[in-house]
């Protein structure tokens, strides 16, 4: 299919690759980007082949936001009748494969949230996050008020929330919004190694270690624990369980078969 907003590719066979391209925009995302973004990651989340999914943008943007002239004029009971502009955001959190944002430069307002949305953030050495919102005289609209407090606590949210300030790599990996931070020239080698890697391992576990490690945020620390005891034991119904255990055991390379 082609889009007008994205890119995609897929590398290494089994890693599809999702780039956000309104260079002049900053890569702000409109509802017609958040839409192809959308069908792109289902599809790749349907295909057998893939294994993993990366959402990325250019050097100097991730994504520095929600399109902010596209929903300048809008009134009240526009956003609120058309569930703008988040309405179609939520379809990255139904993708059941590990999805990794490869962020450098500017992640801003919806940017930074799309960002967290994603399993987990590699950043490169030029990555910047913020929720500026509130100098627009809105807050967050895409999760922003939810998800960064998880991510790296109410002090730095608040801060971030209510000042708009910048936060660079270092200050995000230092509070856990990042996994890593990267040289920007080495970002996609490393976060496509990361990807390599995912994808190299039981498919249904992968699938499983996401689903259980994201219940962790819906869900009492009891129940998220025998959710997760739930799955351990299902795990043993696979096939790749055995060959996991029997490739350790006889100190030989697995091969799984993501059954
Ligand atoms: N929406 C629309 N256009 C944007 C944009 C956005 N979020 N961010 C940048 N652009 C556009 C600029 O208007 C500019 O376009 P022109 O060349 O046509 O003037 C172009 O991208 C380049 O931007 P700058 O000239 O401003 O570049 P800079 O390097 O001087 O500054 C920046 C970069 C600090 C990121 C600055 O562009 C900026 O502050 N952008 C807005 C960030 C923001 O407020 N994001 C939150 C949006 S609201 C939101 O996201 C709601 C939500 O929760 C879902």
């Amino acid at each position: 299919m082609a889009y007008e907003h994205i890119q995609t590719r897929v590398e290494g066979d089994r890693v599809g690759i999702v780039t956000l391209n309104r260079p002049k925009q900053l890569n702000a995302l409109n509802n017609q980007l958040m839409d192809e973004m959308g069908e792109a990651l289902k599809a790749f989340d349907a295909d057998p082949a893939i294994g993993c999914m990366i959402v990325t943008g250019s050097e100097k943007a991730f994504a520095a936001g929600a399109d902010i002239g596209a929903m300048a004029s809008y009134s009240f009971a526009d956003v609120y009748k058309g569930d703008y502009i988040t309405r179609n955001w939520e379809t990255i959190r139904s993708v059941r494969k590990p999805v990794i944002a490869a962020v450098s430069g500017f992640a801003l307002g919806g940017g930074c949230e799309l960002a967290m949305m994603c399993d987990f953030i590699i950043a490169a050495d030029n990555a910047k996050f913020g929720q500026p919102e509130i100098k627009l005289g809105i807050i967050p609209g895409a999760g922003g008020t939810q998800r960064l407090p998880r991510a790296v606590g109410k002090a730095k949210a608040m801060d971030l929330a209510l000042t708009g300030r910048m936060m660079d790599a270092t200050e995000a990996e230092r509070a856990g919004l990042v996994s890593r931070v990267v040289p920007l020239d080495k970002l996609m080698e490393e976060t496509l190694g990361a990807a390599l890697t995912i994808c190299g391992y039981s498919q249904v576990a992968v699938m499983a270690a996401k689903e259980s490690v994201n219940r962790s945020f819906e869900s009492g620390l009891s129940d998220g624990v025998m959710f997760e005891r739930r799955l351990f034991h299902a795990l043993f119904a696979t096939s790749d369980q055995k060959e996991g255990m029997d490739a350790f055991v006889n100190k030989r390379p697995p091969q799984f078969k993501h059954q």
